[in-house]
């Protein structure tokens, strides 16, 4: 019985709704539920034997056939992390983190085992690779998240490492046909800075049932969200202008929007990926 758990439960959804008849709560779940990004590190060392640990816990995730179409490149140089960072848009906890990992869709390997075993690799050229590949990557990272949190150590992925692909394939010398698709940062959470567990979306909003539920269903509760989180915001000072609704929107408003992102499939293009 873990009475944390239903705590997490209840601060998901803001307080609001309460954790459901349940007797198999549970320190996972717990841990699973009490998620939340950490932006601010302490500088005190990782202990011997993380990487190795989380890698195992990453490569212990579900692999598309088993083709483990993802790697994993950590980077500890303080001047590549500083570059990284400013690829980043200026993320200083990737320079500051104990630990920076990044994921990496990985067809190369693949396609060289192809080649070694003097067999054609055409099919490395097809969307559904990359994506095998990207999926992959993100199931072994959140299994290495959530090794992470359980000891106690802080996390935040690092999406941003899109914003410049090229670049960063280029400062980790990736080979044609392997993605960085996401960092995360690792490590001691700063006492001074802790953070929230943040709300999300009510059930109701994101389970369906048996078929896809219309979008009208969920205004209610959407503009229930949007209240909640103006609460979020301020209770945490986010400084965030406006609704989890206008910002979210805003995301996709335009071309311009995704700040760079609208050129991944050229830059995927040029870095050996068909996509056909
Ligand atoms: C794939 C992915 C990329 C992300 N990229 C960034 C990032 O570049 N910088 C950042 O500060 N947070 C990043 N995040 C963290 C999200 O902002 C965060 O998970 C979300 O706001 C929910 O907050 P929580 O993780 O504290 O629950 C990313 C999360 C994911 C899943």
């Amino acid at each position: 019985m873990s009475n944390r758990a239903q705590e997490h439960f209840g601060e998901r959804y803001g307080g609001e709704g309460a954790a459901p008849r349940f007797e198999q709560w549970n320190e996972v779940i717990e841990a699973l539920l009490g998620h939340r990004s950490v932006r601010r590190y302490t500088q005190k060392p990782l202990p011997e034997g993380t990487l190795e640990v989380l890698v195992a816990a990453a490569q212990s995730a579900p692999s598309s056939s088993n083709l483990q179409l993802w790697s994993v490149l950590s980077v500890q140089d303080p001047e590549r992390r500083r570059r990284l960072a400013e690829l980043a848009g200026g993320q200083a906890h990737v320079r500051d983190c104990g630990l920076f990992l990044v994921w990496l869709a990985d067809l190369r390997r693949l396609g060289d085992l192809a080649e070694h075993r003097g067999v054609g690799h055409e099919g490395l050229d097809y969307l559904e690779m990359f994506v095998m590949g990207v999926v992959d990557a993100a199931l072994a990272a959140q299994n290495a998240l959530v090794a992470a949190e359980s000891l106690g150590l802080g996390t935040v992925y690092i999406g941003a490492l899109r914003n410049h692909p090229e670049a960063v394939a280029a400062e980790l010398g990736l080979p044609p046909q392997v993605f960085a698709t996401f960092g995360l940062c690792v490590g001691w959470p700063d006492p001074a800075t802790p953070a929230s567990i943040k709300p999300r979306l009510s059930q109701e909003v994101v389970l369906h049932h048996e078929r896809y539920g219309a979008f009208e269903r969920s205004v209610g509760a959407l503009e229930a969200y949007d209240r909640l989180m103006e609460r979020f915001y301020a209770n945490e000072r986010m400084g965030v202008q406006g609704s989890w609704s206008r910002h979210s929107a805003a995301r996709v408003e335009s071309a311009q929007a995704l700040r760079g992102r609208d050129r991944l499939r050229a830059a995927l293009s040029s870095m050996g990926f068909g996509l056909r």
